[in-house]
């Protein structure tokens, strides 16, 4: 039993001082879903994953949203800072430490993780955006994202999320400081296997 508000799985990592990596899954998907992607990602890494509490008609999400692509921006607000304080519960629970936290997200995953950047920076100290978009129309300006690094891995033929969307993602980012990555790559809205071996490329020199 524990008091975490988020149904979730944890695990630890293979070392003490291991960071860990905050999963976020999409549409439809639950706390398992990522687990294998996070392993494939870092297999050292401790794993933090939640599920979603907003349903579509029972598929779990992070938020709701009024129609494919438009979001009810109240609802992305409140439910980023539930997760976020729901992290740093969850790092006072398991011992982990808040400082070495990664967030790994796709699609509705990453457009929360997105939200997280924006609203609640100090709980994340990186983030791999898969399929992401900005959550936003007006996000906050001052977001300090002080070199923070980001990885946007967007498909050129996602017709659920345009890379151009990704792209304007990316700009909001580092205007406010991030270091961010962006990699377009010949793809839907479905992962493919460059997006993991860029992913892994890009966190391992991190
Ligand atoms: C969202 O709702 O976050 C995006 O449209 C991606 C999706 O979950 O389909």
């Amino acid at each position: 039993m524990n008091n975490l508000q988020f149904v979730h799985r944890y695990l630890p990592g293979k070392t003490p001082d291991a960071r860990l990596l905050l999963l976020l899954h999409g549409t439809g998907g639950d706390e398992s879903d990522l687990l294998p992607l996070g392993r494939e990602l870092a297999s050292e890494a401790a794993f933090l994953s939640p599920r979603g509490k907003a349903s579509e008609n029972g598929a779990a999400r992070f938020f709701r949203r009024d129609a494919e692509g438009v979001f009810d921006e109240g609802d992305v607000i409140r439910r980023a800072h539930e997760l976020a304080d729901f992290v740093v519960a969850a790092a006072a629970q398991y011992h982990f430490d808040l400082t070495r936290v990664i967030a790994v997200g796709y699609s509705n995953g990453a457009n929360i993780a997105a939200a997280l950047l924006l609203l609640r920076p100090e709980v994340l100290s990186g983030a791999v955006l898969f399929r992401a978009m900005v959550p936003l129309s007006q996000p906050p300006l001052a977001s300090d994202l002080k070199h923070k690094p980001v990885f946007i891995s967007a498909g050129a033929a996602d017709r659920i999320i345009p890379a151009s969307n990704a792209e304007q993602l990316a700009a909001l980012l580092k205007d406010r400081g991030a270091a961010v990555t962006l990699r377009v790559i010949q793809a839907s809205h479905r992962l493919v296997r460059e997006d993991v071996t860029s992913a892994k490329a890009w966190l391992d020199l991190l």
